[in-house]
């Protein structure tokens, strides 16, 4: 069988399948449930703040034919609330990588230090939510906060930062170029892309908050576009996210330049079983092509073999 283990950052993980932020990642229980029983390589936790917040309201979610649309609004229990839930997630035997959100780099900066003290893994920094104003894309689409927030946080904890960004950007490999110079030690990408839904009868959006983000197998090409551009602009690793269902999605953004990849939607269409279903079609393709390690095929299209 093909060796499918992958490291990034130092972080060693059994496979390169991990539960991107904001889908069961709220309790201890369901991010154990993802190492235990899905068999997820990592898992990463929903964005947590420094206060407990409610989010939109409903209608937050809704499923359209090419994926799912959300406006949760970043509801999470607060930092402090959030140390129960990671304790419980570190018993299982993969890296908790804990989701952060807030408004300026010192905020940030005391959000991955709880993270740290909590035991997480590493930190991902929501640099990219669509419909969560200030909290979002507001900073993340501007290089010289990017930098600046990644660069405090980097100061404050000694853990990996990785910095999650949104397409929705004249050019991601910048703003990914700012992550790298500020230290940063990975990019996640991407985020959902913003959207709307109008009921024709009713003559009104169908999300409470209008817009919202959209995530599944309409974007795509869009992520694995972005993780093209990323990889061939900076050194760090890069995690691939977005519309990922099978092997063969996965398939394209390892050989797009990611060293791992992220499943949200895809655990909403399948279930937990999503993470070894992906993980046992890519052992299969890779004994196929008689490839042994995932290192030989990752950013294989960037190199046009
Ligand atoms: C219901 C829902 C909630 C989400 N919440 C978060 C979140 O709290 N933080 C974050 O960084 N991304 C969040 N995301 C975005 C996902 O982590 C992921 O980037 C996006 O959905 C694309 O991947 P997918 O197509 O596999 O779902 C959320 C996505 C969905 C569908």
């Amino acid at each position: 069988m093909a060796d499918i283990r992958t490291e990034i950052a130092g972080l060693k993980l059994e496979n390169p399948t991990m539960l991107a932020s904001g889908i069961l990642g709220q309790t201890g229980e369901s991010l154990l449930k993802i190492i235990n029983e899905g068999g997820a390589g990592a898992v990463v936790t929903k964005s947590i703040g420094m206060e407990p917040r409610e989010g939109h309201g409903s209608p937050c979610a809704l499923e359209l034919d090419g994926g799912l649309l959300n406006a949760m609004g970043l509801p999470n229990p607060g930092i402090d609330a959030f140390e129960t839930e990671l304790k419980i997630a570190l018993k299982g035997d993969a890296p908790v990588i804990g989701s952060i959100f807030a408004d300026t780099g010192e905020k940030f900066s005391i959000l991955a230090g709880k993270m740290e003290e909590f035991g997480a893994s590493a930190v991902e920094l929501n640099l990219s939510c669509p419909h969560a104003d200030k909290y979002g894309l507001d900073m993340g689409s501007d290089p010289e906060k990017v930098r600046e927030i990644v660069g405090q946080v980097k100061n404050s904890v000694k853990i990996p930062v990785f910095a999650k960004l949104s397409p929705m950007v004249p050019d991601i490999g910048q703003i990914a170029l700012a992550v790298q110079e500020a230290g940063g030690d990975g990019v996640v990408a991407i985020n959902t892309i913003k959207a709307m839904k109008i009921e024709p009868e009713l003559g009104m959006p169908v999300l409470k908050n209008k817009v919202g983000g959209i995530s599944g197998p309409a974007i795509k090409p869009a992520g694995v576009r972005a993780v093209y551009e990323i990889s061939g602009t900076v050194e760090i690793p890069v995690i691939g996210v977005g519309g990922i269902n099978t092997g063969m999605d996965a398939l394209e953004y390892i050989m797009a330049g990611a060293s791992a990849v992220q499943i949200g939607s895809g655990v909403h269409y399948q279930g937990i079983d999503v993470f070894s279903k992906v993980n046992q079609e890519i052992s299969e393709f890779m004994d196929r092509k008689n490839y042994s390690k995932l290192d030989e095929i990752i950013g294989m299209a960037r190199k046009g073999i």
